[in-house]
């Protein structure tokens, strides 16, 4: 059994977002507080101090300890938004996207999400759950200690509920995306149709299970009408509310999110100056997914305009077979600083406590602060902003989950 204390100590930098407010907000993403020559004091799976080695207070033997030397501490990373619980691959798909054929296409041709969808029916919850065991260490390798995954790749009721029994089995955050896309034995009735089974025969049970409910509000799935009744019933059956939106089209997801005070809106690669500043006056957060841009060579979102705005801002991988095979919140952080000219300060506040909110966890995960959950990543650099500046590269060292070591990159 490990040692109640873990003493992480000698660090060059502590790095954690300043204060203790959530979501932080424009200009307030940039203030983050640095440490140097700092340690972290875990006991219990809560972090008790965090400080410069010079004010280290005395302990007793019983104290596990870590040497940070040369290495720079950051809040175990958040990963709001991914459809991590899948089986198969499309890699077919990637292929022949790579050479020209675009998602919408072949999504319209019943491919992309409805292929998924027949590979996750034919999987047993057992291959279910260890594929996504697997997924979840390959998001830990890349830091990620709190992570978010969606169904979607049921569609019926059976398979939907294994999703998210299989997420909440593994430690997830589950999100009820059953309104993903429209099955095939709903193409004669209809998405209209396929909503109604939805709330009137899996809600029930999915929000006994499920956190959240998500809705792919687009052309070729579903409506803002559709969203609205289906998302109208999950906030009444308790269900927080989050919407993919503005992925190809503006087809009204962010008032829609606006009116039912949803706690975010995700994607956002088509939003318009109009969208923006309405979702940088609201409460709802603006969850932006540069890997799934990048992976479907698409415009980015417009982090930049958000940000000036006053948006509340969080980043997630979007980690799916499809449209995000990417599970590295580092390599977002990348893109982040890259693509849409966010600050790695900006970056590491929108995948730590920006996305802890999104999942209702910010009094507990998202700071390097007395009283969170002791979630702490180790950077393999004197300055943790290499977590961004180190493009693709091997930046997670070690990973303490709740005051114990979960990965170390040398063991
Ligand atoms: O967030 N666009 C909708 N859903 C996912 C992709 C799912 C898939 O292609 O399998 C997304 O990009
Ligand atoms: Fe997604």
């Amino acid at each position: 059994m490990s040692a109640q204390k873990l003493l992480i100590r000698d660090l060059a930098q502590v790095a954690s977002p300043a204060g203790l407010d959530a979501p932080l907000r424009g200009a307030a993403l940039r203030d983050i507080e640095v440490t140097t020559d700092g340690f972290v004091l875990c006991e219990d799976g809560r972090i008790s101090a965090v400080g410069s080695m010079a004010d280290l207070p005395a302990l007793d033997d019983d104290v596990e300890e870590v040497d940070g030397s040369g290495l720079s501490a950051i809040p175990g990373l958040v990963d709001c938004h991914t459809h991590a619980c899948f089986a198969g691959d499309r890699v077919e798909e990637f292929s022949l996207r790579a050479g020209g054929a675009s998602y919408e296409e072949l999504h319209a041709r019943g491919g992309g999400i409805l292929s998924t969808v027949r590979a996750t029916r034919a999987a047993s919850p057992e291959e279910l759950g260890g594929t996504l065991a697997e997924h979840v260490g390959w998001m830990r390798h890349a830091g990620t200690t709190t992570f978010e995954a969606k169904s979607g790749y049921g569609l019926d009721h059976d398979t939907e509920l294994a999703q998210l029994r299989a997420v909440s089995d593994a430690g997830g955050v589950a999100t009820w995306l059953g309104a993903h896309t429209v099955p095939p034995e709903f193409a004669d009735r209809g998405a209209d149709a396929y909503v109604e089974f939805l709330v009137e025969d899996v809600l029930p049970e999915a929000a006994q299970i499920a956190e959240a409910a998500d809705v792919f509000l687009e052309r070729g799935a579903f409506d803002a009408t559709q969203a609205g009744r289906y998302l109208a019933a999950c906030g009444a059956a308790g269900l927080a509310l989050r919407l993919h939106g503005d992925q190809f089209t503006e087809s009204g997801a962010i008032p829609l999110a606006i009116e039912l005070g949803a706690r975010s809106v995700d994607h956002l690669e088509a939003t318009g100056e109009a969208g923006a500043a309405a979702l940088a006056a609201s409460d709802v957060t603006g969850v932006l997914l540069p890997a799934s841009a990048l992976f479907l060579n698409r415009p980015m979102p417009p982090a930049r305009a958000l940000i000036d705005a006053g948006a509340a801002v969080a980043l997630a991988t979007d980690f799916n077979p499809g449209s995000a095979f990417c599970e590295s919140l580092p390599l977002v952080c990348s893109l982040a600083a890259t693509q849409l000219t966010m600050a790695p300060e900006e970056a590491l506040t929108a995948c730590t406590v920006n996305a802890a909110h999104v999942l209702d966890r910010a009094d507990r995960k998202g700071r390097l602060a007395p009283g969170y959950d002791a979630d702490v990543v180790l950077v393999a650099a004197d300055d943790w902003r290499h977590l961004a500046y180190h493009l693709g590269g091997p930046v997670v060292e070690t990973v303490i989950a709740g005051g114990e070591i979960a990965w170390e990159r040398s063991a």
